[in-house]
């Protein structure tokens, strides 16, 4: 969705030819920092870290929450492999919750998978489609369980008029090339909760002790990795995000405009939406996969795809062979992992939704007249 302008290059070209590439080297008055205190700004929390990536934030997230062995972590079964992929290399068990009509994690199943070994929900808000944050956090704070929100897929999108990756204790940003922003590789994660914030820098840099931050970080010192990211990244999210809401608004419009045109022409149903008035997402669904491969295969649209191979739970082979780089740092040759599965029949109906659900997203390099005059010719 983004694009890349005059300000962004001049940016990292500031950087470049100042050769403060790090954080280490910029400071307070660096790029990192000012894309931080923007981003915190427009979030509207206190908090916020720039990272090498979303895996990173996601792993940052649960280092924070203190996520380990023994624990289980409850996600939707729509995702990127890398949600389930952070508490498994933390050696917690992640438990698959089905996804409902709107694509987004199911509030009753959710409640029926959490366990006494539940330590941590991650929603994920895929493809801008707001997950039911109004009843999942009813859930997470009546069993006291606290609740990351994957918004990697989702940066700058609403829920009834609130930023999605601000409900949650954490939200976690990706803004690697496919992203409602970019910096070619990079994430971040925020939050109102200056421990966590603090864990979560500490994990994301072994170094911390050396940086200089806006605010010392105040808790005691634990080992961490590098997920650090550099001044390039922050020159160039710095600058994206001063854009996003612009952005997103236009989407917004050009889905309201899709999702109008769908009813008028009242051919094809667009799936539920937890919140349409904001949707930056047009979903259409069948009755049946098979309703889906006659009607879409004969329509041909370029612009409608289905969301059909890499984010499916059971194309993910580490997660399906269950396996680790060692035995022992493997959860599911421990009691907490030996009956989690994820075969066809760990979410079933996730598989059916999304083999007759597809997406019309009008983004912005789509062609949007000819899109509406197709849809008004089916
Ligand atoms: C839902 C979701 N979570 C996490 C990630 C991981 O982000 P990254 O690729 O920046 O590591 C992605 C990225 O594709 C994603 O789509």
């Amino acid at each position: 969705m983004f694009e890349i302008g005059q300000e962004e290059i001049a940016a990292v070209t500031e950087v470049l030819k100042s050769g403060r590439l790090t954080r280490f080297q910029a400071g307070t008055d660096g790029y990192l920092a000012k894309a931080e205190r923007a981003l915190a700004e427009k979030m509207g929390v206190k908090y916020a870290l720039l990272v090498n990536s979303g895996t990173s934030a996601l792993m940052c997230a649960m280092v924070a929450l203190g996520i380990g062995p023994g624990d289980e972590v409850l996600l939707s079964a729509y995702t990127w492999i890398s949600t389930p992929l952070a508490p498994m290399l933390l050696q917690a068990v992640p438990k698959l919750v089905e996804i409902d009509e709107t694509l987004t994690m199911d509030p009753e199943d959710l409640e029926r998978k959490i366990s006494p070994r539940t330590k941590a929900i991650v929603v994920i808000h895929m493809a801008n489609l707001p997950c039911d944050m109004d009843r999942i956090m009813e859930i997470a704070n009546r069993h006291g369980i606290p609740v990351v929100e994957d918004a990697c897929q989702a940066v700058g999108g609403l829920y009834k008029g609130r930023r999605l990756g601000t409900f949650g204790a954490i939200g976690c940003f990706s803004f690697n090339n496919y992203k409602n922003i970019t910096c070619g590789e990079g994430g971040a994660i925020i939050t109102d909760d200056p421990v966590l914030f603090d864990r979560a820098r500490l994990w994301h840099d072994a170094g911390t002790f050396v940086q200089s931050y806006d605010a010392p970080v105040q808790i005691p010192m634990f080992a961490g990795q590098d997920y650090r990211a550099s001044e390039i990244q922050g020159a160039m999210i710095f600058e994206q995000l001063k854009k996003l809401d612009g952005w997103m608004e236009q989407l917004r419009l050009r889905v309201k405009r899709m999702r109008e045109i769908v009813e008028e022409v009242g051919k094809y149903r667009l799936a539920p939406h937890n919140d349409p008035e904001s949707a930056a997402t047009v979903v259409l669904q069948f009755d049946t996969p098979e309703e889906f491969d006659q009607r879409v295969g004969v329509i041909g649209w370029g612009s409608i795809f289905q969301n059909a191979g890499r984010h499916i739970f059971i194309n993910w082979p580490p997660l399906v062979e269950k396996r680790a780089y060692r035995d022992d740092v493997n959860p599911y040759l421990t009691p907490a992992g030996a009956d989690a599965h994820y075969d066809a029949s760990a979410a079933p109906r996730t598989l059916d939704l999304l083999k007759r659900s597809a997406y019309l997203t009008p983004a912005w390099n789509i062609d949007l007249a000819k899109l509406e005059a197709d849809t008004r010719a089916l």
